[in-house]
């Protein structure tokens, strides 16, 4: 009883390492469970999970030749479920993949060989038939039963040796919840929630016949011929793809749009720079994780979806946008305010920016299996564009009120300055000075240079809102007012 009670604790002690650090475990001799297996009547080694998502049944008959005999019993709860033979890592593993039909009502399977630590490529070669009792059961379980005819005991990377009574394998299970559905062999996958190790006795499956040599999975299954390495949660890669979307979504509808509505309505340079060069740095970061999360998946390896082709593209604008903005900022403090040519392209290229990238957001999700968060996105996207356009329509409104009792010569003279000026006028000091008395000639940015005062260098920016063409914003201009007034 001691002992037993010692056993137990240490039993306990070690399960409780081993969920600490489940990598240095290593794997009892699987031949100790043929010792205690009363129920060997199919003859097939078999392995179960501890929670039972997924079972795994294999025989290697010698009369099986090239082939292999399999059963794979997955929980729907999951969105697919695989076993790899032959390594105790991704890398060279042979693969079998359950997940449903198109249909809900029926398996779809998925054979593939891993290249790497990324979604593994289907593996056409397999031949196979499907045995009776594939399909999916009232209990919400996927089974295949399958027997392999050829290229299951050696493919492309890697092989099992059929008469070793410890061979090595893995298990994976997708995400909780939204099961993949899909005919194609070759579907796009989510990565991995749990991970595990496994060694599995094919020798003592060799001298199986007639019926036995198929394999069979039911509730009733328990593992046999086969023990457990180490489990546990398929590690975090899965947050790349999600801080990639936090961060692009921060950019591009948080910092870059405040940037924006900064400069027009309120001419505030220093902010404008401030927080567009933090979005460009959350963005530099969303760029890294982007690529990395591609670097996972087949349909992401190669670059050529739109979500990353325009994505790619954007961020590249971003960075001419960048160098055009200090250009042109730092040419405009040069130059004691003359206004440089840059300021129309900036606000365009900026607009485009915003435009462009917001769009490729809504490529990303769906590219990322994620289709059901677009509302979310929407949503957000209409929260924001709505809130910029208000904020400023009412600084249009503001002016136009703030307009009303000026002489209507000023007016008729330079709208855009005259409206800025009238609208300042009230402020004692803020800016007013710099409303036009005469009518200058109009051109890019243009500040009267007769004024030319260290308060209108630093406005340079908003002068790009004084410029003609279409936009709603386009007599948004802000007044030219010192950035120490604002902070
Ligand atoms: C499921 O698919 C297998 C293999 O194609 C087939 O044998 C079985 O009859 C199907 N089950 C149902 C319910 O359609």
């Amino acid at each position: 009883m001691r002992l037993s009670a010692l056993t137990r604790a240490f039993g306990a002690a070690s399960v409780a390492f081993a969920t600490f650090f489940p990598l240095p475990t290593v794997a009892q001799s699987s031949s100790n469970n043929d010792n205690n297996n009363n129920d060997n009547s199919h003859g097939q080694s078999t392995f179960v999970t501890k929670d039972n998502l997924l079972a795994f049944a294999i025989t290697a008959p010698d009369s099986a030749g090239r082939g292999l005999y399999f059963s794979l019993r997955v929980h729907t709860s999951r969105a697919w479920g695989a076993v790899g033979l032959g390594k105790e890592d991704m890398p060279g593993s042979l693969i079998f993949l359950l997940h449903l039909n198109a249909a809900g009502d029926n398996v779809t399977f998925s054979p593939r060989t891993a290249r790497g630590r990324y979604e593994p490529e289907h593996f056409a070669a397999l031949e196979y038939d499907l045995l009776d009792g594939t399909g999916v059961d009232e209990g919400g379980y996927m089974t295949l039963n399958a027997r392999c005819r050829d290229h299951c005991r050696s493919w492309p990377g890697g092989a099992v040796d059929a008469f070793d009574p410890d061979q090595k394998a893995i298990y994976a299970l997708g995400a909780l919840g939204a099961p993949v559905r899909d005919d194609d062999p070759d579907a796009p996958l989510g990565i991995h929630r749990d991970v595990g190790v496994f060694h599995i006795d094919l020798r003592r499956t060799n001298d199986v016949a007639g019926e036995e040599v198929a394999t069979r999975l039911d509730d009733d299954s328990v593992t046999r011929g086969a023990v457990l390495v180490r489990s546990g949660r398929g590690g975090n890669r899965h947050l790349q793809s999600t801080f990639h979307a936090i961060f692009m979504i921060f950019a591009f509808l948080g910092l870059l749009p405040a940037g924006i509505v900064l400069i027009h309505i309120g001419g505030w340079v220093r902010w404008h720079i401030f927080i567009q060069v933090v979005a460009f740095v959350f963005v530099v970061v969303g760029v890294g994780l982007g690529v990395s999360t591609s670097l996972l998946y087949q349909r992401a390896r190669n670059f050529r979806d739109p979500h990353q082709i325009i994505g790619l593209f954007v961020f590249g604008v971003f960075l001419i946008q960048l160098g055009l903005g200090f250009t042109h900022h730092t040419r405009f403090k040069k130059n004691a305010g003359v206004p440089t040519k840059l300021a129309l392209p900036h606000m365009i290229l900026g607009h485009f920016i915003v435009t462009l990238g917001i769009s490729s957001a809504f490529l990303g999700f769906p590219f990322a299996l994620k289709g059901q968060y677009m509302y979310v996105l929407l949503g957000l996207t209409i929260l924001v564009t709505t809130v910029v356009f208000g904020l400023m329509f009412f600084k249009k409104w503001l002016q136009r009120r703030a307009n009303r009792g000026q002489p209507t010569s000023s007016q008729q003279q330079q709208p855009w300055r005259a409206q800025a000026g009238a609208n300042v006028a009230p402020r004692a000091g803020w800016g007013s000075t710099e409303t036009p008395t005469h009518s200058p000639p109009r051109a890019f940015g243009y500040q009267p240079t007769g004024q030319s005062s260290p308060q209108i260098r630093l406005s340079d920016m908003s002068s790009q809102t004084s410029l003609g063409g279409g936009g709603p914003t386009n007599d948004d201009l802000g007044p030219a007012h010192t950035p120490k007034a604002m902070l």
